[in-house]
């Protein structure tokens, strides 16, 4: 057994935290366009080697110690990119009760049993996708996908971020989904640097933003069962509630977010770093959360004068 790592930052241990995101590497094998994660500024630094990075001891018994501390029940594994670490995501995966793996999909997918999920990152048809995300990328990730066995136990999907970019090819994206074994995928859209204010993949606001929405809510219409985000989610992506959603952001709440750095861990603004536009914030996990309060009757979004700033 060793000790916990450190953890700095934005850390608040009375904090009522659900759910712990966590880089467990900042190696990569991809260096996809508009990744968040290393953006300058962020803890992201990689030793040469991945073996130099923070022990698979350490990791684990910070994990359930943060766990225990604060009754968290599910985690999110992220990178760089996790299964770079498959004996260290097998330890992992036994400590909550629901995992989440974010994989670019390049390696097989190992079975961890059906309380985890694999969210499997593909942003656009075939030559966009390799565009953004790296030569020959999506053919393998399908590859990986299709080479499952029947009885795999853990669940899988697709997640795509959509871009001023790549709005105008997601339906593409679906059908050449559609034809593979994969059941359903969710949308999120891009999370811009606050500091890039003329990223050509991000739209200008949220009112630009909107008719890339709006298609996502006809496709939606279009192959019922195979877009996941709720009516809702999209809905409360439109103005005048983004802003309301975003200047609450639920998952800040209740999310403690872990970017590794050496020896310790260092909790950042959000989930998405520290250099984000919250203004312009598409992430899934702020509409999703957002939705579910909402439908839960913990939160109404119709009431502008509580969400004023
Ligand atoms: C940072 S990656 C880490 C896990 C893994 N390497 C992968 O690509 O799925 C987690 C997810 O964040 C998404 N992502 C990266 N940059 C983003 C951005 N600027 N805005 C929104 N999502 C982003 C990725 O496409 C991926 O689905
Ligand atoms: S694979 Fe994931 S972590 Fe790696 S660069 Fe792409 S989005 Fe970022
Ligand atoms: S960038 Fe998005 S997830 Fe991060 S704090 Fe802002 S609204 Fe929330």
């Amino acid at each position: 057994m060793s000790a916990p790592a450190r953890i700095e930052g934005n850390y608040d241990p009375a904090k009522d935290y659900r759910t712990v995101v966590a880089n467990i590497t900042n190696h990569c094998n991809l260096a996809c366009r508009h990744c968040f994660v290393f953006r300058d500024g962020n803890p992201n630094e990689a030793p040469r080697s991945i073996r130099d990075e923070m022990s698979d001891d350490v990791i684990v018994d910070t994990m359930v110690h943060l766990r225990d501390k604060h009754d968290i029940s599910a985690a999110l594994w992220m990178g760089g990119e996790p299964t770079l670490k498959p004996k260290l995501l097998r330890r992992l995966v036994e400590l909550f009760e629901h995992s989440t793996i974010t994989t670019n999909g390049q390696a097989p997918l190992v079975d961890f049993g059906p309380h985890v999920l694999y969210v499997v990152s593909l942003d656009g048809p075939k030559d966009l996708n390799d565009q953004i995300r790296g030569e020959g990328v999506f053919e393998r990730a399908i590859a990986n996908l299709e080479r499952l066995p029947e009885d795999f136990s853990s669940k899988f999907q697709v997640q795509s971020v959509v871009t001023r970019s790549n709005q105008h090819r997601v339906e593409e994206l679906i059908e050449s989904l559609r034809e593979t074994r994969l059941g359903w995928m969710t949308f999120s859209f891009i999370v811009p640097a606050a500091t890039d204010p003329d990223n050509p993949d991000a739209w200008a606001d949220n009112f630009e933003r909107a008719e890339a929405v709006e298609m996502i809510m006809a496709l939606k219409k279009k192959y019922p069962g195979f877009i996941r985000n709720t009516q809702r989610h999209l809905e409360l992506m439109l103005p005048p509630y983004a802003d309301r959603v975003t200047s609450y952001c639920p998952p800040n709440q209740m999310i403690l977010s872990l970017y590794l750095e050496d020896d310790h861990f260092t909790v950042p603004f959000c989930c998405h770093g520290d250099d984000v536009d919250c203004e312009r914030c598409g992430a899934w996990v702020v509409f999703h959360s957002a939705a579910r309060m909402e439908a839960n009757g913990l939160i109404s979004w119709e009431d502008a004068a509580g969400f004023a700033g």
